[in-house]
């Protein structure tokens, strides 16, 4: 199997998941957790170097006030709960989005776990956290623009790599695949920079049914992909020929 080096995920459908079962949604997100538990760590032994999970979304804030709550609650628990895996399974956590914006309490849970699993090195866990890519862009334009105004960077400096730098996932390489759940085929304001040559797989299961079948048969997907980054297939087969990759 072909291993992505960085995987994203739009975990979606776990209010669905519930309401198909007359369950309230917050079940459905509790359900949600268990399937992140899962997947963190199959990414793990598989050999996933990065996995990026679109946890809460700038937009989810519009959401009722009692799930906003509740979802803010269960990240909360979910990260003083894990923290021990963690650091067994070294899993280094990182965040990306506006996290001003997070209750105090869970903005101090996440200091903590960032620190306390800083030394770890066998996979980066980003959480997307009251994230938006275009808020993201954004914040980097502004920083851009600032820099040049004081005199610290050049116009004539500003690169695809200097402003990839900028952005919140500036020490992340960009993903290899995205899948989304639930069988919406959007990218909903995910990682809009970063996608760009990224393969997309949608499945139709429901977060909370995802499971390591789910991502097996994702990642075979992947694996059938033949990734041009706007090169001819004959160009890309020679290059793979010549980095050996094909002998492997
Ligand atoms: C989408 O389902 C999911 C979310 C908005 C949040 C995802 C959150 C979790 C899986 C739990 C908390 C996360 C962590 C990392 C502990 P939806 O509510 O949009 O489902 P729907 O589209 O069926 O309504």
């Amino acid at each position: 199997m072909r291993i992505p080096r960085h995987l994203a995920i739009i975990m979606d459908g776990n209010g669905r998941w519930a309401e198909q079962r007359g369950l309230p949604r917050i079940i459905g997100h509790q359900r949600g957790v268990e399937t992140v538990q899962t997947i963190v760590e199959e990414s793990c032994c598989l050999g996933i170097e990065y996995l990026t999970l679109y946890a809460f979304s700038s937009e989810n804030w519009g959401r009722p006030r009692d799930e906003v709550n509740a979802l803010m609650d269960l990240l909360g628990r979910y990260l003083k709960n894990e923290l021990e895996t963690m650091c067994r399974q070294g899993i280094r956590l990182n965040v990306i989005g506006e996290n001003t914006r997070l209750p105090g309490g869970v903005r101090r849970i996440l200091e903590d776990t960032i620190e306390e699993t800083a030394s770890n090195r066998r996979m980066v866990l980003t959480l997307a956290l009251s994230y938006g890519a275009r808020d993201e862009i954004l914040r980097a334009a502004i920083n851009l623009a600032g820099q040049v105004r004081d005199g610290r960077i050049a116009l004539e400096e500003i690169d695809e790599s200097a402003f990839g730098r900028r952005l919140d996932t500036g020490n992340l390489p960009d993903p290899d695949l995205l899948i989304r759940t639930s069988g919406e085929m959007r990218i909903s304001n995910f990682l809009l920079w970063q996608l760009a040559y990224t393969e997309l797989v949608f499945t139709d299961t429901l977060w909370p049914e995802f499971g390591t079948d789910q991502l097996h048969a994702a990642l075979e997907e992947y694996g059938g992909r033949q990734r041009r980054f706007g090169l001819t297939p004959a160009q890309v087969e020679k290059k793979v020929r010549n980095s050996g990759e094909g002998r492997h």
